[in-house]
């Protein structure tokens, strides 16, 4: 199927740029449609607009209300006709709305192999510290759906990465990093060729 994808972004949007980059090279067969932050100082908010793609700053400071922000997020989502949903570094929930209505077509890329080491506060530098600590041998990074609790979506894709003897949580993060901008891409280039196909 031809991706429209619609990429959700906080940080420094580098998992996006390397979506928009492998549709440039027509790797994935789709396009990015339109990226939604919710950071507007966010490093994904320039390199978007870098891109010619439209960007929209949407957040809870705009939305406070009950499930303003999910319905802003909804509309923006069917206004450009995405049929696919890419979180990149993402830090919000999401709300019922978009949900629902984008079941099983929404992805999400975690620093490191779900099951482990994932759920609630575990994100950014937190995740490879708990590796670390547990002294794993291997680490990586999961693209995986996304259901309502973090990180227990179906595991779509996963690329696996040693953990080196005197390993530093940063310099894990950084190897890691690195092999999750291929893996993304190489993820949506298969469910745009049908070869993983969605639920
Ligand atoms: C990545 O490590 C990703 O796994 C996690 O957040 C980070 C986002 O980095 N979900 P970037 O914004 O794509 O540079």
């Amino acid at each position: 199927m031809k991706l429209r994808i619609g990429i959700l972004a906080s940080h420094g949007g580098s998992n996006m740029q390397a979506i928009i980059d492998a549709c440039k090279e027509n790797k994935i067969n789709g396009s990015v449609c339109v990226v939604i932050c919710n950071n507007s100082r966010a490093g994904a908010v320039d390199k978007a607009e870098k891109a010619g793609i439209p960007v929209y700053h949407l957040s809870g400071k705009n939305y406070p209300g009950g499930n303003d922000l999910d319905e802003a997020v909804l509309l923006v989502l069917k206004k450009h006709k995405v049929n696919i949903v890419a979180l990149a570094g993402y830090m919000k929930k999401l709300g019922p709305g978009v949900l629902k209505e984008y079941k099983n077509r929404i992805l999400n890329i975690h620093p490191a192999l779900l099951p482990k080491h994932g759920g609630k506060g575990m994100y950014g530098i937190k995740v490879h510290e708990a590796v670390i600590e547990a002294g794993d041998k291997e680490s990586g990074a999961t693209v995986h759906l996304v259901n309502e609790n973090y990180d227990e979506g179906g595991i779509l894709s996963q690329v696996v990465v040693p953990v080196l003897k005197n390993d530093t949580p940063g310099a894990l993060a950084d190897r890691i990093l690195v092999e999750e901008h291929r893996l993304y891409p190489i993820t949506l280039e298969k469910i745009s060729k049908d070869d993983i196909k969605l639920p």
